[in-house]
């Protein structure tokens, strides 16, 4: 090898440490997060699109405080100790695995600065024109006309959730595996909305409607 490739590989591997370095110190925090999301991989996918035979939903570029929430949820026993949330059980032990606030805080902050992709639809038979007569309804008022959410009502961004996550969690709000516990203070503003949805053609119908609608411009460009 000649002197000046050796320089300039020299050059180069500076400055791509430098890089490096320079993502890292320019926001500690996600990149702890980063780190700590490397555990998640297993069941929501490097990309967190989400994993079905895991039982495991989207969660790429939901709204941080969201995230936050629902993982203090799992970690307090708020989420996931029904006898019957047999997926809820599941992501409990993980969220135990977050040992701070700060943890919390990182990961959080990771899961939500993916960029929200909406992942392929499996369920049929819902009549999607019916759901959207419901959803403009009733759902409209805190998932918002988009589904992008609305945090001052508490309900968080449904337009790129996987929709047989999406179809079980209305279950579980109708059955009070999800949004029973006293201490589920925002649980308990989504249940009642849940058994407005008298049969499953009609949870159909309003997911077939949801499953029409993508992320925003706004949740893209955060
Ligand atoms: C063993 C598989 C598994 C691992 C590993 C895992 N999860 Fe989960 N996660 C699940 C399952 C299953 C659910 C769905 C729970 C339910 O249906 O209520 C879930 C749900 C969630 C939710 C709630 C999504 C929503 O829309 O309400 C968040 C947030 C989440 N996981 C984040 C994480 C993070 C962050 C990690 C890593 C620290 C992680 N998960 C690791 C299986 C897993
Ligand atoms: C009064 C406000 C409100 C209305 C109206 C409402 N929701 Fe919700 N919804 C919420 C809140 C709050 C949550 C989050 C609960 C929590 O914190 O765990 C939620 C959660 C959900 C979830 C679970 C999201 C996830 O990622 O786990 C789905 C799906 C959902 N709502 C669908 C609907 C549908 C469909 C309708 C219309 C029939 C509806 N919601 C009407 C407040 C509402």
């Amino acid at each position: 090898m000649t002197t000046t490739k050796l320089v300039t590989l020299a050059v180069v591997s500076i400055f791509a440490t430098g890089m490096a370095a320079g993502v890292a110190g320019a926001d500690p925090q996600l990149e702890r997060g980063r780190k700590l999301y490397g555990l998640c991989t297993q069941c929501h996918g490097e990309q967190g699109l989400g994993d079905q035979r895991f039982l495991a939903p989207a969660i790429a570029g939901l709204e941080l405080w969201y995230v936050q929430r629902e993982l203090e949820y799992f970690r307090s026993g708020v989420r996931g100790t029904h006898f019957d949330d047999i997926a809820g059980m599941r992501m409990r032990p993980m969220a135990l695995t977050l040992r701070s606030q700060e943890d919390v805080a990182a990961v959080a902050a990771y899961v939500a600065s993916m960029p929200p992709t909406k992942p392929p639809s499996t369920l049929s038979g819902g009549n999607a024109a019916k759901g959207q007569v419901f959803y403009d309804q009733v759902c409209k008022t805190c998932h918002g006309p988009d589904g992008a959410g609305i945090q001052a009502q508490n309900g968080p961004d449904i337009n790129h959730g996987s929709d047989w996550y999406q179809k079980k969690q209305i279950e579980n709000f109708k059955a009070g595996v999800r949004g029973a516990n006293p201490k589920d203070v925002t649980g308990m503003l989504m249940r009642p909305m849940a058994m407005t949805l008298v049969d499953e053609q009609a949870i159909l119908d309003v997911i077939a409607y949801i499953n029409t609608l993508s992320p925003t411009a706004a949740q893209q460009a955060k």
